[in-house]
């Protein structure tokens, strides 16, 4: 079993001379994306056998065999490293032929939960027929593990190989997020897991669920079962239960993957209405109640019990320990129309600013939330309404215009800055337009050096009006790919869109290779293109 087929080492010389001759005039675009910081390679390869290679953790290393993160990972990269094989358990140790990758992480944090201030930080080095990587968190090491998957390629004859390499690397921003929206069209779990493995392949490392909104409330609370019941499209069918979210969420940190959730008011709630009577505003034409209601109700203190009652909830589902909030587009008309919140303005002495009654709100619904210590993010609306709001912690900055106007403001202020506007993928912007997302240069802005580490990063939204299962794959990717090297690289080393697109195209490749059903950027073919599922 370990001996060498020497027909085969013919094989692979002969074909070592054919590539010589093919490769003058020929570019080799192999690699990795997002761009590692720091990446040297050489032409010294070395070959891999799925029956004699192998991931161990070095003696040397904290975490050791049993840290549930990696000893997963490794089987998960095997199979995308060598697809149609998984891992054997009982690997003959051949002495010389084998290749190994040494893990070695510092930390023992196997059983942790990613943080906004974990180092995803990774040193790869691949010589002398082995591997090595060295990470301080389990965190860096999966994304350790991800690019060594990418730096192996196969040869005309199905061979493996990987290069001699050496990468020191880690993240641009600590925030590298996508959102998905499963209020508009409810997404099942499946696509949620296959967004979340084609996520991990571009190092994004938030996932931030916008579960539910106006046409539909698919999350099941136990404290309010009637939300899910009256709000979902189907009661039954259409729902994330709890273990669904809990579902989520682990196969999310098994790949280093944090997981936001949004429950957004008050506006964006007409679903929530249908559940929980008295909760929103009941609109008036002339002087009546329209049977018509609008958005949260901020003038009675039943709203603030439940409010409460939910996020504890959702609190305790969720460890992440930021919550987003939303707060966007609050279509004021309705509560101007209802003589109860007008009187409730006079009585606050707000008068006639409905701005500032939407302060009132959220100021009260960021306390009950940092009571259950959690840090809260808002969408830029709560900002520009009211920029001394002393609570805020992180504004999401998502209209479009001058959005980098908009990021110094937020920065000039003090407040954590999450860039969304130039990477609303929801908009069938052809493939071909990848580059529009790709030359986004989020730190343009005349500031501080204090003011630029303020913008914490970046996030893809793809908002489901148009988007259910069918098409969310081709959708996202690769142009969310243009977002996640933006977000991860070097700006500098990552410049040129004429540079990028090969190596994207390579990408592409390896997402069809993977299953991720990537749309093509331009003419062209894969050495193995998509089969279908
Ligand atoms: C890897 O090595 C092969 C030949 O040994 C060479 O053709 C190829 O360009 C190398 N790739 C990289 C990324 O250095
Ligand atoms: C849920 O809705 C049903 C039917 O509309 C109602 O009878 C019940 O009281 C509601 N439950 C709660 C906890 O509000």
């Amino acid at each position: 079993m370990c001996s060498v087929n020497p027909g085969h080492q013919t094989r692979i010389s002969y074909n070592f001379l054919l590539l010589i001759i093919l490769q003058v005039g020929l570019r080799k675009v192999e690699g990795v994306w997002p761009l590692p910081q720091t990446f040297t390679s050489s032409t010294e390869r070395y070959p891999l056998k799925p029956q004699t290679f192998y991931f161990g953790y070095r003696q040397q290393s904290a975490a050791q065999q049993g840290c549930s993160v990696l000893d997963v990972a490794f089987k998960r990269y095997f199979s995308v490293i060598f697809p149609g094989y998984t891992s054997g358990n009982d690997h003959l140790r051949c002495e010389g032929k084998a290749f190994f990758v040494e893990i070695s992480v510092d930390s023992r944090d196997c059983e942790s939960y990613p943080k906004e201030d974990s180092s995803e930080r990774y040193n790869l080095s691949v010589a002398d027929g082995q591997a090595s990587l060295n990470a301080e968190t389990v965190w860096g090491a999966l994304r350790g593990l991800e690019t060594f998957s990418q730096l192996v390629y196969q040869d005309d004859y199905g061979s493996y190989f990987v290069n001699k390499t050496d990468i020191e690397d880690f993240p641009r921003f600590p925030f590298r997020g996508l959102l998905l929206d499963t209020s508009r069209h409810y997404l099942p779990v499946s696509a949620i897991l296959k967004t979340l493995d084609a996520m991990a392949y571009n190092k994004f490392n938030v996932f931030h669920w916008h579960i539910v909104d106006d046409p539909s409330f698919p999350y099941q609370s136990r404290t309010f079962p009637n939300l899910s019941k009256q709000g979902a499209f189907h009661p039954m069918t259409h729902i994330y239960r709890q273990s669904d979210v809990r579902r989520v969420i682990s196969y999310a940190r098994m790949r280093g993957i944090r997981v936001l959730p949004e429950f957004d008011s008050p506006g964006h709630t007409k679903s929530w209405g249908r559940g929980q009577p008295d909760l929103l505003t009941s609109c008036y034409k002339r002087g009546i109640p329209s049977g018509t209601f609008g958005a949260v109700n901020p003038a009675q203190p039943s709203t603030y019990q439940f409010m409460m009652s939910l996020f504890k909830e959702v609190s305790s589902l969720f460890p992440d320990s930021y919550i987003h909030l939303g707060g966007d587009e609050v279509d004021f008309s309705c509560w101007r129309s209802n003589p109860y919140i007008r009187a409730f303005m006079q009585k606050m002495g707000f008068g006639v600013d409905f701005p500032k009654l939407q302060a009132f709100y959220m100021e009260n619904i960021v306390n009950i939330t940092s009571a259950l210590n959690k840090t809260s993010i808002v969408w830029q609306d709560v900002f520009d309404y009211h920029e001394q709001l002393s609570s805020l912690s992180v504004v999401e900055v998502w209209k479009q215009g001058c959005y980098l106007c908009e990021v110094r403001r937020v920065a000039k202020a003090g407040i954590r800055v999450i860039l969304a506007s130039p990477w609303y993928l929801d908009q069938p912007g052809p493939t071909h337009n990848w580059a529009r997302y790709y030359t986004v240069w989020p730190l343009a802005f005349t500031g501080t050096e204090d003011q630029k580490r303020l913008v914490i990063g970046g996030e893809v939204c793809m908002w489901g009006e148009y988007v259910d299962a069918a098409n969310l794959s081709p959708r996202l990717w690769p142009r969310a790919s243009a977002a996640a090297e933006r977000l991860w690289s070097d700006e500098k080393q990552t410049s040129s869109v004429d540079n990028a697109f090969p190596r994207l195209q390579e990408f592409r490749c390896k997402l069809l290779r993977r299953g991720v059903q990537a749309e093509p950027l331009h003419v062209g073919h894969c050495k193995h293109e998509y089969q279908g599922v």
